[in-house]
């Protein structure tokens, strides 16, 4: 009995490794332009090895994220999973409002690449291909019918709403 289930364990998890995407950390190039714009413009919160201890840091609720602990409030990808690089860029340009993370509508394309890949170097696992996460698919809502206004009413019920 073991033979077959094992196999398709194996299987199944190389399937897994086969979807996953390439690690994407950039080039030297790209993160040595992204270190220069780190240094002056991120390094007082995040501080100078990305571990979240600027000299802004003691001043700060929530902290500046701990770069090199790889874990990241807003993804696309798996609760666990590293974020992609497209998720690092969106939370930049726009900041973490509420927050001492600012916006940075300044930085192009380019730039934003840059300063994520110099982000990423501080974690290894963004480097290991068995850590790369696709985004999760969300389907799209269930339509509106009879049975799902039920549901809903149920649901008001049980969780109190009115009250
Ligand atoms: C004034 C302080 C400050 C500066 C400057 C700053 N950050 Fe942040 N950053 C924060 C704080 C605080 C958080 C955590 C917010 C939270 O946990 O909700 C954060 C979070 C982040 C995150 C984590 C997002 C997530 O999903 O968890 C990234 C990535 C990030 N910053 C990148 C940058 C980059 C790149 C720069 C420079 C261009 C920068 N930050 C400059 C304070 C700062």
């Amino acid at each position: 009995m073991r033979g077959p289930v094992t196999l398709s364990l194996v299987l199944a998890a190389s399937a897994a490794l086969a979807a996953a995407p390439a690690p994407d950390v950039g080039t030297d190039a790209q993160r040595e332009a992204g270190k220069k714009l780190y240094e002056v413009n991120c390094a007082q919160c995040h501080g100078e090895k990305g571990d979240g201890e600027g000299i802004a840091a003691p001043f700060l609720l929530p902290k500046p994220r701990d770069f090199t602990s790889g874990k990241f409030k807003i993804r696309t990808t798996p609760s666990g999973a590293l974020p992609t690089t497209q998720d690092l860029k969106r939370i930049v340009r726009a900041g973490m409002p509420y927050t001492a993370m600012p916006a940075w509508p300044q930085f192009n394309e380019q730039q934003l690449s840059d300063l994520v890949y110099y982000v990423k170097s501080f974690a290894l696992d963004f480097a290991k291909a068995e850590r790369q996460a696709e985004p999760i698919q969300i389907p799209s809502a269930p339509s509106l019918s009879k049975d799902s206004i039920e549901k809903g009413k149920k649901l008001y019920a049980d969780l109190g709403c009115a009250r």
